[in-house]
């Protein structure tokens, strides 16, 4: 397996997507500590991945996050160097959205998308390269809203667009400490997310049943680029949207 004596957080990793990525890395041999804002959501998490993976009960740990929060991120790495001895691999899953047009929008509502969004991504990256001793591998989960977008999601495609300059960022000053940081840019992902989005409801963005992917196909591509075999990728932004964005 890929991940054989590799340690993760993944953040928003409750449901949705950052579940499969969890699943994911599991199945590839990885520890887990899953991080999310509530404990009930968290324990029935935990309780379905030791089902799914048939882990060992250690290799699955969980921590009440908020990731917007830096003393709450820094207390997440705390307990996955605690749980396992070591920390390795960081997924900065968790994400939030708000549909607005922006005469509405208040500066709490940027600093909200901004502070889960993007400031999540920073204090975490912030942790590795404090913690992670032996080199490790940053994910950071963009999305194509970061190269096109549609009305009322300005904050949201703000953040994930910074989220690549930060990914850059980072890969750079991640070098010397053997910490690989890359994105993926995931397209239409068949969760909540995307049905809930009211857009989508209301047919302003059509959605072609053909471009929409599942968590699992996120969660391969994100595996890839925490194990070895990519190695050589730093600073990337992988796109994982089925071709969405390459039609004219
Ligand atoms: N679903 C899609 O179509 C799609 C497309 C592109 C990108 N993405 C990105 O993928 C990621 C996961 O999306 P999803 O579809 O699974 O969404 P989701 O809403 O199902 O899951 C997001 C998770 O993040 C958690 N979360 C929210 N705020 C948090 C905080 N402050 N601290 C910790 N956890 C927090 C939520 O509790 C939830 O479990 C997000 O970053 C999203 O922007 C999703």
């Amino acid at each position: 397996m890929k991940l054989d004596q590799r340690s993760a957080i993944v953040t928003g990793a409750a449901g949705g997507i950052g579940m499969a990525i969890a699943r994911r890395l599991l199945n590839e041999g990885a520890s887990v500590l899953l991080a999310d804002l509530d404990r009930g959501r968290l324990d029935a998490a935990s309780n379905q991945l030791q089902l799914d993976t048939r882990a060992e009960p250690k290799r699955i740990a969980s921590a009440v996050c908020d990731v917007s929060r830096e003393d709450q991120v820094a207390a997440a790495a705390d307990a996955a160097i605690a749980a396992f001895g070591h920390w390795d691999i960081v997924v900065n899953n968790a994400g939030l959205m708000l549909f607005k047009p922006i005469e509405e929008q208040t500066a709490e509502d940027w600093q909200r998308i901004l502070g889960v969004d993007l400031l999540g991504a920073f204090f975490f990256i912030k942790q590795a390269f404090l913690k992670m001793k032996g080199g490790g591998a940053v994910v950071n989960v963009s999305s194509v809203h970061a190269v096109e977008t549609e009305p009322l999601v300005a904050p949201y495609a703000a953040a994930k667009t910074a989220l690549l300059s930060l990914t850059r960022s980072a890969a750079l000053e991640g070098k010397p400490k053997k910490v690989r940081v890359n994105a993926v840019l995931p397209g239409a992902v068949d969760t909540p997310m995307l049905w809930d989005n009211p857009n989508v409801r209301s047919g302003a963005e059509i959605i072609n049943k053909a471009d929409v992917g599942t968590p699992d196909d996120v969660a391969a591509a994100i595996a890839f680029l925490c194990s070895d075999d990519a190695a050589f990728v730093w600073g990337a932004g992988l796109r994982v949207d089925g071709g969405r964005l390459v039609r004219l």
